[in-house]
């Protein structure tokens, strides 16, 4: 099939290359000149593991190609997936839409015989029947089918995502977009994916759904980590105790210093804001997102705690900036709200990661850059670990113990056991288990 994609970002990215990969023809579509030059010339303006060589692989056999001009690439198309950003709005909360309604005026303009539209951006329910409405108020000759295909895909992990997905949610209101859509997802089809198709508004729904039980999840379980801390349980345990009965499931109960990223933390405001305006308020969803925007500073309090209570005039390391590993995106990332507190308690912070640090250098302000684990625990009061990248997770702790003032290990995500730190005289402080 003849597919566009407008927005190179990191699903538009993702999800064109993978679909070329599944032999399709794609353009990926960017208003954003030097990005597709970049990209034109291999460079991946993003790090997401395997991302880089999928789309070599994809350029040089044709299939996949980068443009600028939608005018030429849309009249050819038999889909076109919207991929562009939705940005919380400033002030308010709601998704940003501006950027969808402008694909969808411009896509609207140029659409040559029947064209299946698909919103693959995280929009909030009603968004599938406004870009059809201002489509056919901007052609109405148009023949097109307006669709919503929400993505699911972990960043660090995203093509396997796309190429393994537990479903593939498809809301269609017009039936002649079933058959497409199906051949669009044809390998995965085969490959016995459920397709899973319902009615556009249905799906938008779904995607904020899965988003907000995801965060709502590790909410509990981070409170369940506090709850652990007071009564001397541990919260790992805890976790798997309950993750072990099917009808809860043993995935996303890991406690940590709160959800970051670019879909939770959105997505939750959102849905809250939604179900706001439809007189429908979802409570359980508004107390998920305070608690975990509380959390996130409350983690930094805690460093302070384990430093002996006073950081003034301190230096605290923090290995990992990112909000999660293999990933070089800081968008709420915890590390931010940690080291804010941090600085604000009068400590001199220097930070370490393996992929962050440009991007962490934009959000973070006097933040000084270590270019490793022990550079940046160099002379340090404590160290903190706060995403779990897998170079954390085996430190040579008699060469870190050499180069620390003194010996203080927060471990925000859990990957010691106690008694591996404190053997080599460190304290050790971790998340909900009896330290
Ligand atoms: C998420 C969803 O998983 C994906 O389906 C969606 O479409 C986009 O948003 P992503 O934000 O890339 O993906 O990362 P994810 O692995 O879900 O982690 C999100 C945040 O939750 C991270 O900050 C992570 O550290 C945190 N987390 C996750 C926990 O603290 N505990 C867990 O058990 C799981």
């Amino acid at each position: 099939m003849k597919i566009t994609m407008i927005g190179a970002g990191y699903v538009g990215l993702v999800s064109g290359v993978c679909f070329a990969d599944f032999g399709h023809d794609v353009i990926c579509l960017d208003k954003d000149e030097n990005k597709i030059e970049a990209l034109r010339a291999g460079r991946i303006p993003i790090f997401e593991p395997g991302l880089q060589q999928l789309v070599a692989a994809n350029a040089a056999s044709g299939r996949l190609s980068f443009s600028t001009d939608l005018a030429k690439c849309v009249p050819d198309s038999e889909v076109i997936f919207i991929a562009v950003g939705t940005p919380s709005r400033r002030g308010d909360g709601h998704a940003d839409l501006s950027y969808v309604y402008d694909a969808a005026r411009e896509i609207a303009a140029h659409i040559s015989g029947f064209t299946v539209i698909v919103t693959k951006s995280t929009v909030p329910v009603g968004t599938g029947d406004e870009v059809e409405r201002i489509m056919r108020e901007t052609n109405p000759d148009a023949d097109i089918a307006v669709v919503s295909n929400p993505e699911f895909l972990r960043e660090g992990a995203a093509i396997d995502d796309f190429k393994r997905p537990d479903r593939i949610v498809i809301g269609i209101d017009d039936e002649r977009a079933r058959e497409v859509m199906t051949e669009v997802y044809r390998p995965l089809y085969l490959n016995q994916s459920p397709l899973l198709f319902t009615t556009r508004r249905t799906s938008e729904l779904i995607k904020y759904a899965g988003n907000a039980f995801l965060a709502m999840k590790i909410t509990f379980i981070n409170e369940m980590a506090d709850l652990c801390e007071k009564v001397g349980a541990n919260v790992q345990e805890v976790a798997r105790g309950i993750g072990l009965d099917g009808r809860i499931g043993s995935k996303f109960l890991h406690a940590g210093p709160g959800y970051g990223g670019s879909c939770f933390p959105k997505d939750t405001l959102a849905l809250v804001k939604t179900a706001q305006d439809h007189d429908s308020p979802v409570r359980l969803i508004e107390t998920v997102v305070s608690v975990n925007d509380n959390r996130k500073r409350a983690m930094g309090r805690k460093v302070i705690a384990a430093a002996g209570g006073d950081v003034r005039g301190k230096t605290i390391a923090v290995l990992g900036l990112t909000f999660k590993p293999n990933t070089d995106d800081m968008r709420d990332s915890p590390a931010i709200a940690v080291i804010q507190a941090l600085q604000d308690a009068g400590a001199t912070v220097r930070g370490y990661d393996p992929e962050g640090m440009d991007n962490a250098g934009h959000v973070i302000a006097n933040l000084i850059f270590a270019s490793g684990p022990y550079e940046a625990a160099d002379g340090a009061d404590a160290l903190v670990i706060v995403t779990e990248w897998n170079q954390f997770r085996a430190l040579d702790f008699d060469r870190l113990k050499a180069v620390m003032k003194s010996p203080v290990l927060v471990d925000l995500r859990n990957i010691y056991r106690k008694d591996d730190v404190t053997k080599h005289g460190f304290t050790y402080t971790s998340i909900g288990r009896p330290d």
